[in-house]
């Protein structure tokens, strides 16, 4: 797909940060699981904590695509942090932008959207992953508060936010139209947090359990009413597909333009082993499935800033591009061979990395029941 100019100058900007800012620390950052903190605030005054915001809310007020642009930039660099931007934009910002009032907006948006509070989304629990309105986190109503109660798995940014925005049950009775979403600040009484999850990959992201034990919110922090929750997060949640696809496929071109480098390089029985045809084999594959990463992302963008539907279109780019990623960084460590083991030369990371794109924000199995779901119904 041809870029716009303004696309392009996106992109530019995002891979000289990446790699001029990113890069230095990121096998580091990795090996103690170290946030990023000085680069996430670095990357707020580059308006990439805000990418889709309005400029009315202190946003960069971009497309999607550069939204993907930018992610895929980052993730080429380091993966954790991509998830760090990705979420702040698609699960927080984008809830805002589509769900949140003026006055909630004013309050939190424009901080968020300058990097200058963190959001983190929670909507998964104990039991409930993938069937996410089989949630047990209530929010029961008292005069101008709601009281939650109950416990929240696997935040991403669960630690180092300053607010959540949390799916809770507000009326039992109701199934999923009972679920209601809210801004919970960090700093309210009856928050704990777990552990920070010790990962595979993405480690310089925090994980965490957030436990919530008679926390009172303010009324005014429901997102829309009571009963919107779960459309509101499934609605995120397409988006942020859109910003994961994107993170697998900047872990799957960092594996594809490490794999061209060392095969040129390295020499085996005379010859460089890009001249042997198992090596061009693996990269004629990962170049092919990364352009069709490529624009069945872009296509999924193209169609949200339309406004029209691209549920399948974000799950279809979302599990093709993790396929790829788990695909080309596990081609990319057999090309490195022994040296590709080593922690040093940087691509098992992105093996590492690569998983959990096909685990969260839907895992690749619940991507395939939207895709067969629409293609069966329509
Ligand atoms: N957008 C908006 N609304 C949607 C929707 C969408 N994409 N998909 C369904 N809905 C609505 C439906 O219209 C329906 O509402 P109405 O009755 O008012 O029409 C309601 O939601 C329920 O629909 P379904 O019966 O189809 O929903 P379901 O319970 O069968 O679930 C599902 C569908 C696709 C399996 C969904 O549960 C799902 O996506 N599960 C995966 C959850 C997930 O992605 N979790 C990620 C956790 S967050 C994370 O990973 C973030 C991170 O930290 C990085």
């Amino acid at each position: 797909m041809i870029l716009t100019e303004q696309q392009e100058l996106v992109r530019r900007t995002a891979r000289d940060f990446a790699t001029k800012h990113l890069e230095p620390g990121a096998i580091k950052r990795d090996d103690k699981a170290e946030f990023p903190h000085q680069e996430v605030k670095m990357m707020g005054d580059l308006g990439f904590m805000g990418i889709m915001v309005p400029e009315k809310w202190g946003g960069a007020a971009m497309d999607t695509i550069s939204y993907s642009l930018i992610i895929e930039e980052i993730s080429r660099i380091d993966a954790a942090a991509a998830v760090i931007v990705s979420v702040n934009n698609s699960l927080v910002c984008q809830i805002f932008v589509n769900n949140g009032n003026d006055l909630q907006n004013k309050k939190y948006l424009t901080d968020l959207a300058q990097g200058k509070l963190l959001g983190a989304f929670s909507l998964s629990e104990p039991q409930s992953g993938s069937d996410a309105s089989n949630m047990k986190t209530i929010g029961e109503k008292d005069g101008s508060h709601y009281i939650l109660n109950g416990t929240k798995n696997w935040v991403t940014n669960g630690i180092n936010s300053d607010l959540v925005i949390v799916m809770a049950v507000t009326d039992k009775s109701k199934g999923y139209k009972g679920i209601s979403s809210f801004i919970v600040p960090k700093n309210l009484d009856g928050i704990s947090l777990g552990n920070k999850e010790d990962k595979l990959g993405i480690r310089s992201s925090d994980t965490c359990e957030i436990h919530f034990d008679n926390c009172r919110v303010p009324i005014e922090n429901l997102i829309d009413s009571e009963g919107k929750g779960y459309q509101i997060a499934l609605n995120a949640l397409d988006g942020g597909r859109i910003g994961i696809a994107s993170q697998a496929l900047g872990v799957a071109q960092a594996a594809l333009d490490k794999s061209k480098t060392y095969a040129k390089e390295r020499k085996q029985f005379g010859t460089s082993i890009a001249d042997f045809g198992a090596i061009k084999e693996k990269i004629a594959t990962m170049g092919t499935n990364i352009e069709a990463s490529r624009l069945l992302i872009h296509n999924a963008a193209l169609l949200k800033d339309l406004h029209k539907p691209f549920t399948k279109e974000a799950a279809m780019a979302k599990s093709f591009s993790s396929q790829t990623a788990m695909d080309s960084a596990t081609d990319c460590v057999q090309i490195f061979g022994g040296y590709g083991y080593m922690q040093e030369y940087g691509v098992e990371r992105l093996m590492r990395d690569a998983k959990i794109t096909q685990i969260y924000e839907g895992t690749t199995e619940i991507q395939k029941m939207v895709i067969a779901r629409e293609l069966l119904e329509n």
